[in-house]
């Protein structure tokens, strides 16, 4: 090494998050097949691609990514991924993050039984603390001297301390796009595992939420769990740094969306819907079979409306489709099952042989979801709990002739989206019931009107904005 060159890599931006940009399969004749990678982090982070030169560190997830990065396979240099010891990775992705992280900021654990956090937790903590520690040793090998990082979400909470530790030269980001607890809540965990988390963060410069709501909870946990102290402009300071908090609503990437939403692929869809539904109303919503998601509720408040306004029978479809999600984990396959029970349940009640209430579908479609979007005369979006919900921006971007959006209020979408929404409270599905009949029954100037401002500000932070905004705020 001469006197000039560094041990340092030379990225000078970079991202770090689980799931990556494409994930491989091994197909029955042995060879690879490249596909996008879902999710919403991945669609906001994938935006930024062309635009802006960085390096993308990410895990692999499957046997298909073992055996691209094994082979040589992944061969564009902007793409890092990550081969951690298949046990390590499933201990810390299924047991820690979207067991017990997704669990907790979601709310969505059953107290008298669980959680349990006894010698099994523990081992998978160590994981999750390896597979941080692996992110950050690469993020440090990668990162070009004071370049700037950004690392994403739930699975990576300690990745900032650790890679602070290894690089105090670089400035570093974190933003979480999920919920976040609130103390009482956030203190089921385990002390310890509290702190590491909250101070994993905070070895970030700047973190960002999606809500002022998430970036306040997590401001009020540093606070109980760890003393420390938070200014009016949300800058926390802890252990002798200090992080600024910052809200970031990534909005829905309108260009992309209406140019995709136009493809023969999804007229083609759009019409084999539209003749499934005929000359009915369409109420639709698109998740992951995914417990905070609230599906089955939804459903429950579709029978209530059935049941309690009869004027509703056969003039109305719901298309609910629902893509199997993290089936690794059995309360996911349960809720699956529910959802599948609770839809048969209703076409058996009400079912006619000219009119099927509920089409269900379960086999992953970006097209089909397109389609159904651009359909909807309501769009019903009623998560427990959920970081921002794209889909309640998306629907009003693309949609045809306006749609009328019912809105949980614990969605991050509620705020912005909720004044021209049918709000619910998530748990109560009589009222949803109502918020149903309301929203099929909105006359179309006010539809087309409440569409046009909803699209608005679905828009008003498009993904590379939403990056952009970060990065300055990290480059200072
Ligand atoms: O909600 C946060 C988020 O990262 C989404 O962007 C993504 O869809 C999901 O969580 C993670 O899902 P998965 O476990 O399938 O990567």
């Amino acid at each position: 090494m001469t006197e000039t060159e560094t041990p340092y890599g030379t990225a000078s931006i970079l991202l770090a998050s689980n799931r990556g940009p494409v994930s491989y399969t091994v197909e029955d004749d042995g060879t690879l097949s490249a596909k996008r990678g879902g999710g919403g982090l991945v669609s906001g982070l994938s935006a930024i691609g062309d635009e802006i030169d960085h390096v993308w560190v990410c895990a692999a997830l499957s046997e298909g990514d073992r055996a691209a990065v094994r082979q040589g396979s992944v061969t564009d240099p902007a793409l890092r991924m990550l081969d951690i010891d298949a046990g390590t990775f499933a201990r810390a992705y299924n047991g820690i993050a979207n067991s017990t992280l997704w669990f907790v900021n979601h709310l969505l654990y059953h107290t008298p039984v669980a959680p349990v956090f006894g010698t099994a937790f523990r081992r998978e903590w160590a994981s999750y603390e390896s597979y941080n520690s692996a992110f950050a040793e690469e993020l440090a090998r990668q990162a070009g001297e004071g370049a700037a990082v950004l690392v994403q979400d739930y699975h990576l909470t300690l990745t900032p301390r650790l890679l602070r530790s290894l690089r105090p030269d670089l400035r570093i980001g974190h933003f979480s796009h999920t919920p976040w607890a609130p103390p009482d809540y956030f203190r089921l965990l385990p002390d310890d595992v509290a702190e590491e988390v909250l101070t994993g963060i905070l070895g970030a410069d700047h973190a960002g939420f999606l809500t002022l709501r998430w970036a306040q909870a997590f401001a009020d946990c540093c606070v109980a769990v760890l003393g420390a102290e938070v200014s009016d402009d949300l800058v926390v300071r802890y252990g002798g740094r200090s992080t600024q908090l910052a809200v970031h609503p990534l909005g829905a990437d309108a260009e992309f969306l209406r140019e995709r939403a136009h493809r023969p692929d999804v007229d083609a869809r759009l019409a084999a819907l539209e003749a499934a539904v005929g000359d009915r109303k369409t109420i639709v919503r698109v998740d992951r079979t995914e417990l905070s998601k609230n599906i089955v509720r939804g459903l429950q408040a579709y029978q209530h409306l059935l049941r309690s306004r009869p004027e509703w029978l056969d003039r109305v479809v719901h298309i609910a489709f629902a893509y199997p999600s993290r089936h690794d984990l059995p309360e996911y396959r349960e809720y699956t099952a529910a959802v599948l029970r609770t839809a048969q349940e209703i076409n058996d009640e009400f079912g006619t042989s000219e009119w099927q209430p509920v089409l269900l579908h379960v086999q992953d479609d970006f097209p089909r979801s397109l389609a159904a979007y651009r359909m909807a005369d309501v769009a019903l979006v009623n998560p427990i709990r959920d970081g921002m919900n794209l889909v309640a921006k998306e629907v009003p971007v693309v949609s045809d002739s306006g749609v009328a959006l019912v809105l949980s209020r614990e969605a991050g979408a509620f705020a912005e989206l909720g004044d021209d929404s049918f709000p619910v409270n998530p748990y109560d599905v009589i009222q949803t019931a109502d918020a149903l009949h309301a929203a099929l029954s909105l006359p179309d100037g006010e539809r087309a009107e409440r569409t046009k401002r909803l699209a608005a500000a679905s828009t008003a932070l498009p993904p590379t904005a939403w990056f952009l905004e970060q990065l300055h705020a990290l480059q200072g």
